[in-house]
């Protein structure tokens, strides 16, 4: 009779665990109900003892039989239910590879900034290193060292913004020849591109924040001609190959003797236009020798040795070779702007 209640329990546990029990937690509460301690099968077991000794070995057999097959059931329905679990998570997490990304806007390189490469491109192709200094200077390298008296108008409180009287603001990328001039031994050749800043309201020619580029060479024997050759070439490269270059008598405090520098102008090509107002040529920069007091004050004999330095206007330039009219334009951060070149 024992025997025929395990029987029943096989077989009522294994209909039961195939149709009824769908997930964890409905196979613990089976495992409960048939294994737990008032489980189905452990109540049998009990009855156990009133069988006679020879019963009790086969039933007891029996009953093992029918533990260890409902345990392997419940073992095989859990690793069934951990299974699909995890198959359910990763279809929970599956990418699809043939949705439509999402589009990032790209964004373009700043005008000045493709200009500044460019010209950085030129100089790099003729052996020039490039310098840096800092845009908070001290007084010193960026009027005193630079042959600039204390009494000089471009130290003006209009024309700088002072931190203290011995700091200010560079209003020029100039002073990093100074400093690279203190640092190094001849030959030097290195151009410094950079951040400079003038206490000036803006206007479509005018910001109080704005980008130079300095060339500095000094080496045995370098003359005029050095310099006139090598701007002619910078010329070419940054604004055509017809475009000539023009010198007109200048000064600076640092070089003597000083030049502004024109160039042919790149729509007309130096008949006269409107971009170039009728003059056939446009300035860009300011250039010159470098002056003995600059390089003696540098610790570089200037029996020795000669330099020519120039400083360019990055923002000119840009206008220029993109035939912007207002400076402001340029710091508007306006896309639409900014893609068109
Ligand atoms: N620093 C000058 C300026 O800001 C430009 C300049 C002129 C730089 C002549 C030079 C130079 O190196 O030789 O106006």
């Amino acid at each position: 009779m024992l025997k025929d209640q395990l029987e029943q329990i096989r077989e009522q546990a294994q209909d039961q665990i195939k149709n009824e029990v769908k997930n964890a937690q409905q196979l613990d509460e089976f495992r409960v109900k048939y294994l737990g301690k008032k489980g189905e099968l452990t109540a049998l077991l009990r009855g156990m003892s009133e069988l006679s000794a020879e019963e009790r070995p086969i039933i007891g057999q029996l009953a093992n039989d029918v533990r260890s097959f409902l345990e392997n059931k419940i073992q095989e329905a859990a690793q069934e239910f951990e299974k699909s679990a995890m198959a359910d998570e990763l279809k929970n997490d599956v990418i699809d590879i043939t949705m439509p990304g999402k589009i990032k806007k790209l964004g373009k390189k700043h005008p000045l900034t493709s200009v500044t490469e460019e010209i950085e491109e030129v100089f790099i192709s003729m052996g020039y290193e490039i310098a840096e200094g800092p845009e908070i200077e001290f007084d010193y390298y960026n009027f005193k060292a630079l042959n600039t008296p204390e009494d000089h108008p471009a130290r003006d409180l209009q024309d700088t913004f002072y931190i203290n009287d011995r700091i200010v603001l560079r209003t020029q990328t100039s002073p990093v020849q100074i400093r690279v001039m203190e640092n190094t031994k001849p030959p030097i050749k290195i151009i410094c591109p950079g951040r400079v800043y003038r206490s000036d309201i803006a206007d479509a020619t005018h910001t109080p924040v704005f980008h130079q580029i300095e060339a500095l060479v000094v080496d045995k024997g370098v003359t005029m001609g050095d310099l006139i050759g090598t701007l002619k070439l910078f010329a070419k490269k940054i604004f055509g190959e017809n475009t000539n270059i023009r010198l007109r008598p200048h000064h600076f405090p640092f070089t003597e003797p000083s030049a502004e520098v024109d160039v042919s102008c790149w729509v007309c090509g130096g008949v006269g236009c409107r971009v170039c107002k009728q003059e056939g040529w446009i300035e860009i920069l300011g250039a010159g020798m470098v002056h003995p007091n600059v390089l003696e004050m540098c610790g570089i004999d200037s029996k020795e040795y000669s330099g020519f330095a120039f400083g360019l206007g990055i923002e000119r330039t840009a206008m220029g070779k993109y035939n912007i009219d207002d400076l402001r334009l340029l710091y508007e951060n306006d896309i639409r702007f900014v893609s068109q070149f």
